[in-house]
């Protein structure tokens, strides 16, 4: 156990370690009821696990798809829960032998979760041995090498895989098809994610007002993740002005230190959507460019920054690269110089 911190700001916050590497476990709820939106699939979850129950049999295997911080791990573990069964948590690129799965698999008790983070990155030998264990509950090995190598089935516990992806697209479609509940997180409603800030405030045990709540989830790209960030970075200016309270004024003054406008965009939002504008006419440009123009990963534009700037219309994605739409010139206040009709780039 740590130490709790020294807190010389008493009614802001009650003395609760804000220690980063628990606060996301702290925050993440361990029941289907206090999972807050993305109402239409956990009412479906819902049954399919209360159905598994009465039946006495493991749950289908659930794909979680979705934008990092959309819930995905959290609901892994719910889902684990609520059977009342054991999870294994591992991650793909984790697993680096057949060896490694293969303990994995036999390692698993009668109808528990196995769940791989970033299943679209298992490697092809290793997602093979997944196909008939997923199927059949059979784990085929091979013993030996060569001429004298012998192949022998394993029978295996019945198990429910859960894979989470950021990008199904990279995910084959052999895999795919072998999940009976392939499930897809949305980014959430603005009133949700309100919600989400009161929780995590009550969580942290800091008081803060309706509309700096309402105000930190219209700015946090709609994912739970940068709702719970934003209330602790806020909580940051409010300690240090001695403030009571999170209240609208120092979200707001908090938030435009941040550099995270209206639209919820940051500084690499911004930076990218310039890049493309100044650097490239608009666009249509190459993912891989825009990452070497702006020095930034390629996979986190891909996953993190691109989704978010496509759903709110900034971005338009074209066979041909993409492109920056007016929103976005109108956004960073310039002038539109962008193709008349971006439709004919998917022409
Ligand atoms: N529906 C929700 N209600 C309340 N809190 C949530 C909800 N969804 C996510 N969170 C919070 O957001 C944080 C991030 O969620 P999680 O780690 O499950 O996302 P993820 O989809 O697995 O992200 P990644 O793709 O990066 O692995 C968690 O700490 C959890 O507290
Ligand atoms: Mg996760």
């Amino acid at each position: 156990m740590k130490k709790k911190e020294e807190n010389n700001n008493p009614g802001i916050i009650s003395p609760l370690s804000l220690d980063e590497e628990d606060f996301e476990k702290k925050l993440r709820p361990q029941r289907l009821s206090e999972f807050i939106g993305q109402k239409q699939l956990t009412e479906n979850l819902r049954v399919f696990i209360e159905s598994a129950k009465l039946r006495k049999k493991p749950l289908d295997h659930v794909l979680l798809a979705g934008p990092p911080g959309l819930g995905k791990t959290t609901l892994a573990f719910i889902v684990a829960n609520e059977l009342g069964v054991n999870i294994k948590a591992t991650s793909a690129p984790a697993i680096e032998k057949s060896g490694d799965m293969a303990s994995l698999l036999t390692n698993l008790e009668a109808m528990d979760v196995l769940f791989i983070d970033e299943i679209h990155r298992l490697s092809p030998a290793i997602e093979e041995l997944l196909y008939s264990a997923m199927e059949d509950g059979e784990l085929d090995i091979i013993l030996g090498q060569g001429v004298g190598a012998k192949s022998i089935k394993l029978q295996l516990a019945p198990f429910t895989l859960i894979g989470a992806t950021t990008r199904t697209g990279l995910l084959t479609s052999a895999l795919r098809d072998r999940f009976g509940i392939p499930l897809r997180l949305d980014y959430y409603e603005i009133d949700d994610l309100e919600t989400i800030a009161l929780r995590t405030a009550t969580i942290i045990g800091c008081s803060i007002e309706e509309e700096a709540a309402q105000e930190i989830a219209r700015r946090s790209r709609r994912t739970p993740r940068i709702v719970n960030r934003l209330v602790k970075r806020v909580l940051d200016f409010a300690i240090v002005h001695k403030k009571d309270m999170i209240d609208k004024q120092i979200a707001l003054y908090a938030l435009d230190k941040l550099h995270i406008d209206m639209l919820g965009l940051d500084d690499m939002d911004r930076k990218i959507l310039s890049t493309i504008i100044d650097k490239y006419d608009g666009g249509p440009v190459g993912i891989k460019t825009i990452a070497i123009s702006i020095g930034e990963e390629m996979t986190t534009l891909e996953d993190f920054y691109e989704p978010y700037l496509v759903q709110i219309g900034m971005l338009k994605r074209t066979p041909r690269g993409r492109v920056a739409a007016r929103l976005a010139y109108e956004h960073l206040g310039l002038a539109y110089k962008g193709i008349e009709d971006i439709q004919t780039l998917f022409e």
